[in-house]
C-alpha cells in the first residue's frame, strides 16, 4: 500500500484534470501537482506524463521514476540524453490490447470479406455478390509480438486465419509460424497477405517498410499499421498501391500527425484512415496500473514494463 507520495501529472495537451481525479479516488493520500512552462517544479516522487515539454525534462532528474500515459516510449526517448536517467515505465496493455484486437480484426475482415468493395457497390445501388476469398490464401503476419501483438495474434487465430509473427527475439507460440530478427524478415513478408505492424518505433524499425520490403509482400497484400507512421515509407506505400501490387491499407498512424491536408493518402480510396485511435489509453486502468507499479518501486520489488533505452522500447 502506497501512502503520501507526490506525483507530477503533465500532458502536452494540458488535460490532466481527470487524471488527478482518478489518482485522488484510487490512491488516498496522494498529492498530485501540475507544472507549466516557466515554473519551477516542486519536489516530486514520481512523474506521470505524455508528450512532455523539453524544458520540463531537466527538472525530472530527482523523481524516482517517470511513467508514460501510453504504450510507446518513442516520443520521450527522442529527447536522448536530455531525458534524465531515471527509470522510464510505459503502460503494459492496460486496456489497449483488446482495442487493438478489435481494430485489426475489423480491418482484416473488412478486406477478407470484401466489405470495402460491397460498401462501394452499395453507394452505387449495385447488388452483385463477389467470389469469396479463400482463408488459406490469407496469412496474417503480425510484426511485434509484445503485449498488443500477442492479443492480436490470438484474436486473428480465433477466426481460423493462418498466422505468422515476427519479433526481435525468438518465440514459440502454438499455431503461429514465428520468425525472429532482420535475417528472417524477407521470408516472413514474402508469405504474408495481411501485414500488421505492432512494433515500437526505434532506430531499427524507423522506415522498416520501405519500397523493397513492401514489394516483398505478395501481390494483393494489405497493410494495417497501428504502431507508428514512421515505420512506413509513405511515398513507397502509395506507389505500390497505385501500381496494384499492394491492394490497400488501413492506417491509424502517420509520420506527421494530424495527417496534414493536403496529403495524397486522403485522396487514395484504397487507403482507410483513422486518427490514431486504434487503442486509446483507458485512464482508470492506466492509473490503477501506475499505482501498482509505484507500490512495487516503494517496496523495492521488480517493476514491469521498464523501457530499455538501448533497445528503444
Ligand atoms: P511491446 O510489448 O514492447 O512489444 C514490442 C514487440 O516488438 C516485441 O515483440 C519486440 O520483440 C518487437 N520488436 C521490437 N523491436 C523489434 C525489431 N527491431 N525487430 C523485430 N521485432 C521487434 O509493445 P506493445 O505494448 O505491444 O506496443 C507496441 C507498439 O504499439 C507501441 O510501441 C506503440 O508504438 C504502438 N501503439 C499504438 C497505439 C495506437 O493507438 N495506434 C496504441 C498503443 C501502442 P521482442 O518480443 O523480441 O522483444
Ligand atoms: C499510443 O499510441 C500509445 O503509444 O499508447
Amino acid at each position: 500500500m502506497v501512502s503520501a507520495v507526490r506525483i507530477l501529472l503533465y500532458r502536452g495537451d494540458g488535460q490532466t484534470g481527470p487524471w488527478a481525479e482518478d489518482f485522488a479516488r484510487l490512491l488516498p493520500g496522494v498529492e498530485t501537482v501540475s507544472w507549466r512552462e516557466g515554473e519551477t517544479l516542486p519536489a516530486c516522487d514520481y512523474a506521470v506524463l505524455w508528450n512532455p515539454a523539453p524544458s520540463l525534462l531537466p527538472q525530472l532528474s530527482r523523481v524516482k521514476a517517470i511513467f508514460l500515459m501510453g504504450a510507446g516510449a518513442d516520443a520521450v526517448l527522442k529527447f536522448g540524453a536530455a531525458l534524465p536517467n531515471v527509470p522510464l515505465v510505459r503502460l503494459g496493455d492496460a486496456g489497449m490490447a483488446v482495442q487493438m484486437a478489435e481494430y485489426v480484426a475489423y480491418a482484416t475482415l473488412r478486406y477478407f470479406r470484401r466489405f470495402d468493395e460491397y460498401e462501394e457497390q452499395a453507394r452505387h445501388g449495385l447488388w452483385a455478390p463477389l467470389p469469396p476469398h479463400a482463408k488459406q490464401d490469407f496469412t496474417v503476419g503480425v510484426m511485434g509480438l509484445g503485449k498488443l501483438g500477442l492479443r492480436v495474434v490470438e484474436t486473428i487465430r480465433g477466426f481460423g486465419f493462418p498466422v505468422r509473427g515476427w519479433s526481435r527475439t525468438a518465440k514459440d507460440l502454438p499455431g503461429v509460424d514465428c520468425y525472429a530478427g532482420m535475417a528472417s524478415l524477407d521470408e516472413f513478408l514474402s508469405g504474408t497477405r495481411v501485414l500488421v505492424s505492432l512494433l515500437p518505433l526505434t532506430a531499427e524499425t524507423n522506415n522498416l517498410l520501405d519500397r523493397r520490403r513492401l514489394a516483398t509482400l505478395p501481390k494483393g497484400a494489405y497493410l494495417i499499421n497501428v504502431a507508428r507512421g514512421a515505420q512506413v515509407a509513405e511515398p513507397d506505400l502509395l506507389t505500390l498501391i497505385r501500381s496494384g501490387h499492394i491492394a490497400g491499407a488501413t492506417l491509424d498512424v502517420f509520420r506527421n500527425e494530424p495527417l496534414p491536408a493536403p496529403h495524397p493518402f486522403w485522396e487514395e480510396p484504397r487507403i482507410t484512415i483513422t486518427p490514431h485511435i486504434s487503442a486509446l489509453t483507458v485512464r482508470e486502468d492506466a492509473v490503477r496500473q501506475i499505482i501498482d507499479k509505484i507500490a512495487a518501486f516503494e517496496a523495492d520489488q521488480p517493476v514491469a514494463d521498464i523501457v530499455d533505452r538501448q533497445l528503444g522500447y
